[in-house]
């Protein structure tokens, strides 16, 4: 059963069929909020809210642990992660869905890791591909086949938030090669990976990132909001086909 973390502007799955939700306790704490256990077009999925029911969890204070525990425990089968980022490259622009191939990671402080000492043996994951090939194979088909507009091959820089990032850095971040920056794509995905679990993000531009194109004197995210609320629609659509059709779909050979 595929799970589906939803982030800003993805707090709820409206076209999953709700059968229950599940408060999940782990050897983590909390997890973000409750488990909604469904069906998208017949086929099971679960969902959780990154930022929880009511959005007021903060990037850094996820409990991105909490969260990939519970959904392993739930006999996910897969992660498909859901997040608005801010466009670096020239052709992104808000609105534009993006599927990321890589990732670097500014963030500090956080609970990166299930592999944190004690009787744990030291391990070092392979994380040279971060996100599984499969999963993101299948969601370029899936959105080929709604006709949604994916744009494949980003590089997404997370960085720490809660707040935005300067014009300056967002120059480093290019320099570096990011393409589009956001503050939740890790460790969330290096936990999935810790924990065997395929994990790909699908990420919506929600606005031009700082000192670029409409954000080049700040970033009004207010004015942006139905944008991403009409992106979200696509990106729903693109998870619809991909849980609803995931019988009919031929692994592409491309699993990392
Ligand atoms: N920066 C970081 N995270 C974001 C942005 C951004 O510009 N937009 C949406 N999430």
């Amino acid at each position: 059963m595929l799970a589906i973390i939803g982030g800003s502007g993805l707090t709820t799955l409206s076209n999953l069929d709700v059968s229950h939700r599940e408060v999940v306790r782990t050897p983590y704490g909390e997890p973000s909020g409750a488990i909604v256990f469904g069906e998208i077009c017949g086929q099971p999925a679960m969902f959780l809210p990154r930022h929880g029911y009511g959005h007021t969890i903060p990037p850094h204070m996820v409990n991105y642990r909490a969260n990939i525990w519970a959904l392993h425990h739930h006999r996910a089968t897969g992660i498909i992660s859901v997040a608005s980022v801010g466009g670096i490259r020239a052709d992104l622009a808000p609105g534009d869905v993006v599927l990321p191939h890589q990732i670097i990671d500014y963030t500090w402080g956080r609970q990166a890791t299930f592999f944190d000492g004690g009787a744990t043996p030291v391990t070092h994951i392979d994380f040279t591909e971060p996100y599984d090939g499969l999963l993101r194979a299948r969601i370029a088909a899936a959105a080929t086949a709604v006709g949604v507009l994916i744009k494949d091959d980003a590089v997404y820089a997370a960085t720490q938030g809660p707040r935005l990032e300067t014009a300056a850095e967002i120059d480093r971040l290019e320099r570096d090669g990011a393409h589009v920056v956001g503050m939740t794509g890790m460790p969330e995905a290096v936990l999935a990976r810790e924990i065997g679990l395929p994990y790909a993000a699908i990420n919506v531009v929600a606005n031009h990132a700082a000192g670029r194109g409409s954000s080049a004197h700040g970033i009004h995210f207010e004015s942006l909001e139905h944008v991403l609320q009409e992106a979200m629609g696509r990106v729903r659509s693109v998870i619809e086909r991909l849980v609803g059709s995931q019988e009919a779909v031929q692994p592409l050979g491309m699993s990392v």
